[in-house]
């Protein structure tokens, strides 16, 4: 499997900064997936990344109540979904994540990426996984869709 980037980060700010960058790398809205424990630099890895769409970073925060947060920039629209609280997964939500993938031009993001599908996970454009190290460090790995093992789904799928 090989990596297509690495980042070790000491502060959030340099997490965000490379959110922002690996954004701007992405020509055609991705389909991102983010796995890593509670606290390990998604949602700042966010920010930066909405940041490079022209979206104010405060406006990324992960969403009590929904599941999906739509933001819109200037020319990109983004969706960002977190995943932490999904216990199982019914047709409605498989629905709203496949649309999301489906989506032609949006950048999506998913935090929790593990929980969603197998046959969603597949079609992720990328992964990112985060590690936390000692105290504010963070090690930070991109990788494209085909170099990426199938992820173990965490939630079960339940059809209605
Ligand atoms: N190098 C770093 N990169 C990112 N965050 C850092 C770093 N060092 C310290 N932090 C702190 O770690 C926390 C990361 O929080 P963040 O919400 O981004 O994590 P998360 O992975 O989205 O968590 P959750 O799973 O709860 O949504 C913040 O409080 C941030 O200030
Ligand atoms: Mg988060």
């Amino acid at each position: 499997m090989k990596t297509v980037k690495y980042a070790i980060t000491t502060s959030p700010t340099a997490t965000r900064v490379v959110g922002m960058r690996f954004a701007r790398s992405l020509k055609h809205g991705g389909k991102i997936g983010l796995i890593g424990p509670l606290g390990s630099g998604k949602t700042t890895f966010v920010k930066g990344m909405v940041a490079a769409f022209g979206i104010p970073p405060r406006k990324a925060i992960s969403p009590s109540f929904v599941l999906v947060q739509h933001l819109q920039g200037p020319s990109r629209e983004v969706y960002h979904a977190d995943l932490w609280r999904l216990q199982s997964i019914v047709s409605d939500d498989f629905r709203t994540f496949e649309e999301l993938i489906n989506h032609p031009s949006a950048l999506t993001i998913f935090e929790w990426a593990d929980k969603l599908p197998i046959s969603l996970q597949k079609r992720l454009t990328h992964i990112v996984t985060f590690t936390q190290k000692n105290g504010r460090m963070r090690v930070i790995h991109i990788k494209t869709n085909s170099q990426f093992k199938q992820l173990k789904r965490r939630v079960p799928l339940r059809v209605r």
